[in-house]
């Protein structure tokens, strides 16, 4: 990035350093151009009158005054072309074949210019410099004129090598312009650089953290991309932080679910084992603990196996339209015997209401609740009640039993939850079946609440989604 920056930077000042070098060279010689044509003119008005009255002397000493104050070399040709003046040699008489006198002389041209390369000699620039150099230098041409009549031509000489100096100046300030320009490009993009890769480094530096030991967290500043990125990562991590808890949490509880039929299990067989003459009577008992203590397990692996299903499978729910009402009143005529065994009247009051569910799931949150209410019952009633309320289908359990304490209720949905493990053990329970009706009814779309006094009873209501075909009346 930062080459191709520089390459670009560096391409736009060569095109500025040409650009401006090339104009000033033009202005600063258009403008020497015309200065001295304007005083070869002059000189040549000013000579005209001693050249016409062949006055040699006078004619030599204009054209070495005038060629000191010009700043140059002076010759007056004659209409031949041939030299008749020089203010740099003595050596006069031959013909000067240029063709800025010839214009003049021939096509009668006011003033005419060239460019020329010429040869300076080492005398001539000083000790400094090698012994020859070919130099720029500029002729200018103008017609003696004496009545009106064209008598000779002036010719000046003047070196232009300081303009290309002056142009190369401008180039040499320029490239040292472009070295400060570049310089502190990469100063400023090294800066830079650093300040946005810095948050990125701490980001990556966490997250490698968090493969190795979890809980990583970043301190987030810089630009404001960059803080949302490092707010949702930290947000992330406590997510996987949390589900770790909770995983472990689980398998912790779910081993200590399992072990405790195997312990009971193994308790009663090895007393069987070193009873030399057992009792059969007893042996039986034994056995039918032991037995117990199986169906115990069996139900736990089986309800975890219907939990861990209902939490990671990806298939979707095969839901369809049904009948609410008719679903709960087929669970309610299961159980009501066990309800008739407890002693406990168990009512219900259904009102046809169709929505979209998936008919064996949902009869698992039907007999779970109204098993429960069975359950923590001692004596008394269980209502169950299903109907059509707003754009929801309302599934409630009513029960008078034990209730549920107020510090207990968000913890009643947690996977091996129970209020009292040993009455909850006597009865069978295994704590994780409100965890499957909520992950079940959470899968349908619906939502499960509790509202619960102890010693007064309890209310679990399921609301789902309404079909669109409503209420079925
Ligand atoms: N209707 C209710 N009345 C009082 N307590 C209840 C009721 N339903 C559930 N509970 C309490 O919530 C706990 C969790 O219920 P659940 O997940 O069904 O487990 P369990 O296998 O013990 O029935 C139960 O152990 C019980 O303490
Ligand atoms: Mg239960």
């Amino acid at each position: 990035m930062l080459l191709i920056f520089v390459a670009v930077t560096a391409a736009a000042f060569v095109a500025v350093a040409v650009l401006v070098s090339s104009i000033v060279e033009e202005f600063l010689v258009s403008q020497r151009i015309q200065q001295q044509t304007k005083e070869t003119a002059r000189a040549a008005l000013e000579a005209a009158p001693a050249y016409a009255q062949a006055d040699a002397q006078a004619v030599y000493s204009f054209v070495l005054s005038r060629a000191q104050s010009m700043d140059g070399r002076l010759l007056l040709l004659d209409q031949d072309a041939v030299v008749q003046a020089d203010s740099a040699s003595q050596h006069n008489g031959y013909r000067v074949p240029y063709r800025e006198v010839r214009d003049v002389l021939v096509r009668g041209v006011d003033a005419a210019h060239g460019f020329h390369r010429i040869t300076r000699t080492a005398e001539s620039v000083g000790l400094l410099a090698p012994d020859e150099e070919t130099v720029w230098a500029v002729y200018y041409a103008a017609p003696l004129i004496q009545n009106g009549e064209c008598i000779g031509v002036i010719l000046f000489s003047s070196l232009i090598q300081d303009v290309e100096n002056s142009v190369r100046e401008v180039v040499s300030r320029i490239t040292l312009i472009f070295v400060l320009v570049c310089i502190s490009i990469m100063f400023v993009s090294l800066l830079l650089s650093n300040w946005l890769t810095k948050p990125i480094a701490e980001l990556t530096a966490a997250i490698r953290n968090m493969g190795r030991k979890g809980g990583a967290r970043v301190q987030v500043h810089g630009a404001g991309e960059m803080v949302e990125l490092g707010k949702a990562f930290n947000r992330m991590s406590e997510q996987i932080e949390a589900h770790d808890r909770v995983r472990d949490e689980f398998v912790a509880n779910a081993s200590h679910e399992l072990k405790t039929p195997l312990s009971a299990m193994k308790i009663l067989s090895e007393s069987m084992l070193y009873q030399d003459e057992p009792d059969p009577a007893m042996a039986k008992e034994f056995f039918a603990d032991i037995n117990s203590e199986v169906d115990r397990l069996t139900r736990i692996v089986s309800e975890l196996l219907r939990l861990v299903q209902e939490d990671t499978t990806d298939a979707p729910l095969e839901t369809s339209m049904g009948r609410l009402d008719i679903l709960v009143e087929r669970v309610m005529a299961r159980l009501q015997p066990i309800a008739a065994q407890k002693g406990i009247a168990l009512t219900c009051d259904l009102t046809p209401t169709t929505c979209e569910f998936e008919p064996m799931r949902m009869e698992q949150v039907a007999v779970n609740l109204i098993e429960n209410a069975i359950k923590y019952t001692d004596e008394g009633a269980v209502s169950v009640t299903v109907a059509p309320r707003g754009d929801q289908a309302e599934f409630s359990v009513t029960d008078t039993g034990i209730g549920v304490p107020e510090d207990a209720i968000p913890k009643l949905f947690e996977r091996f939850y129970r209020v009292d493990k040993a009455r909850s053990r006597s009865t069978g329970g295994t704590g994780l079946g409100l965890s499957i009706v909520k992950e079940i009814v959470e899968r349908h779309g619906g939502t499960i609440t509790v509202r619960s006094v102890v010693d007064e009873g309890s209310v679990f209501t399921v609301r789902m989604p309404l079909g669109k075909g409503g209420a079925d009346v």
